[in-house]
């Protein structure tokens, strides 16, 4: 049967959802799926605050079509998700498990045939367990595994997918995986943190290569964390720790990805817990993209003392600063630094405490939170930044790491007993700006 590609071109400009597998989909011991380094971490005591794990999550996994339905209800236009490498590939290297690709062949095609873009994340956070065992990402052959991860998943959804993203914010995967220890795999390194960096991003370059040479016909491009980052005081070392934070956070990845190579203020300060890089990684690294994504949610403070900097604008749920000029700030900051391709907004949203109340949840400062940010990226564009998109994190509620069930960023609302879907009021009011707002960046 002759497939529906008419959705593979992307819209000039979309307003999606977006969700990721582990904090979806449950069904982790299903259809041939292997163990993933979160599926480990969440066994080890005290690392998620309410001891919950992603076994069931929202159950997407089987409740795909009511899914695919609510997103249709929802009027999105695009739909990002990420693949779990493990239900694909379960030992993360050699045979191909297509039972777990067929998964993603029906959410691609069910997506098509309601109209809706499919954007694919190939990597967000869910390393195969058997990777791990042999060094995960601080070996640099899990860097060449993940380029014929992502050769087979662009073999048999790249006619199909609008965009592909190689990695989620390989920052958080950097850091808060290696250094801090936060997320899996729970290693505290800083020389293996910095290795890892510089391993995620020449997977990200090996696995553009692999995609554009097995013909697929998405965009393809990388999704980033990045905020401005503010110094605590105008004391001097205040605003050197600001200047470094950004180093780390920001430069690091878009002088990779657009210069090709490490700021040098960033390599001096890490001396001897800088990464091995060898002669032609930068080359690899930085391969053309056709888009970069930005998630953003806060600014950051940065302050040279060791007391975390007193916040002064409201907070969201999860203490983090409510900061939309924030967003405008980055934007053109990007925009003019750096020879930057389109970006898309691929996550924005917030998390506070909902009631559900008959059938209900009247969450006023979510629906804020979201149409200030979305007003925060039109500023932008009206001065001249070329965004492509923007998603809201989340479609609904789901396992948010290591705050288990505990912070809920949906738009729709989950009863994680009895899995019923309710929308927000925040879901609503998203439907209908879509509904008003569907052609405003298309042009005529
Ligand atoms: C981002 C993650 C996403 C979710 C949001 C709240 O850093 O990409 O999975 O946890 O934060």
């Amino acid at each position: 049967m002759p497939r529906d590609t008419s959705a593979i071109q992307a819209p000039p400009f979309v307003w999606g959802a977006a969700t990721s597998a582990y904090q979806v989909e449950g069904a982790v011991a299903e259809d041939g799926r292997a163990a993933s380094i979160w599926d480990s971490f969440c066994r080890v005591p005290g690392a998620i605050a309410d001891g919950s794990n992603g076994d069931v999550a929202c159950d997407h996994y089987h409740r795909l079509t009511a899914d695919l339905d609510l997103m249709r209800e929802l009027r999105l236009q695009a739909y990002r998700f990420s693949v779990a490498w493990s239900r694909v590939q379960p030992s993360g290297a050699g045979a191909v498990n297509s039972r777990g690709l067929d998964f993603y062949d029906r959410l691609v095609d069910g997506l098509l045939a309601r109209g809706i873009a499919p954007y694919l994340t190939l990597y967000h956070w869910d390393l195969p367990q058997a990777l791990q065992d042999r060094g995960g990402w601080t070996a640099r052959d899990t860097a060449l595994r993940f380029a014929d991860y992502a050769d087979i998943v662009g073999h048999r959804l790249g006619d199909r997918v609008a965009s592909i993203a190689t990695h989620n914010e390989p920052w958080v995967v950097s850091i808060l995986g290696h250094q801090s220890g936060v997320h899996a795999p729970g290693v505290k390194d800083r020389r293996h943190a910095m290795q890892v960096s510089h391993h995620l991003l020449l997977s990200h370059g090996l696995a553009l290569q692999a995609l554009r040479s097995c013909g697929a016909r998405s965009e393809l491009g990388i999704v980033l964390n990045a905020s401005p980052v503010v110094a605590a005081t105008d004391r001097a070392e205040d605003t050197a720790a600001a200047q470094l934070e950004d180093g780390l956070l920001v430069r690091w990845y878009l002088d990779a990805l657009l210069h090709g190579r490490y700021p040098s203020d960033v390599l001096a300060h890490l001396g001897t817990d800088a990464p091995v890089v060898r002669e032609r990684d930068h080359e690899i690294i930085r391969a053309g993209l056709d888009f970069i994504g930005l998630n953003y949610y806060t600014r950051r403070v940065a302050s040279a003392a060791s007391s975390p900097p007193a916040q002064s604008l409201a907070v969201t749920g999860m203490g983090w600063e409510v900061d939309p000029e924030g967003l405008t700030e980055l934007l053109l900051r990007l925009h003019r630094d750096y020879p930057m391709p389109p970006i898309i907004v691929t996550e924005n949203g917030a998390a506070y405490r909902d009631a559900l109340d008959n059938g209900r949840v009247h969450d006023v400062q979510r629906t804020d939170y979201i149409r200030r940010h979305i007003e925060a990226t039109e500023r932008a564009m009206g001065q001249g930044v070329d965004v492509r998109g923007f998603f809201v994190w989340s479609l609904m509620d789901n396992f948010e790491w290591t705050w288990g069930y505990r912070q809920r960023f949906g738009i729709v609302h989950v009863d994680f007993a009895t899995q019923r879907r309710t929308l927000k009021d925040s879901a609503r009011w998203y439907r209908d700006f879509i509904g008003a707002h569907q052609n405003k960046f298309r042009s005529p």
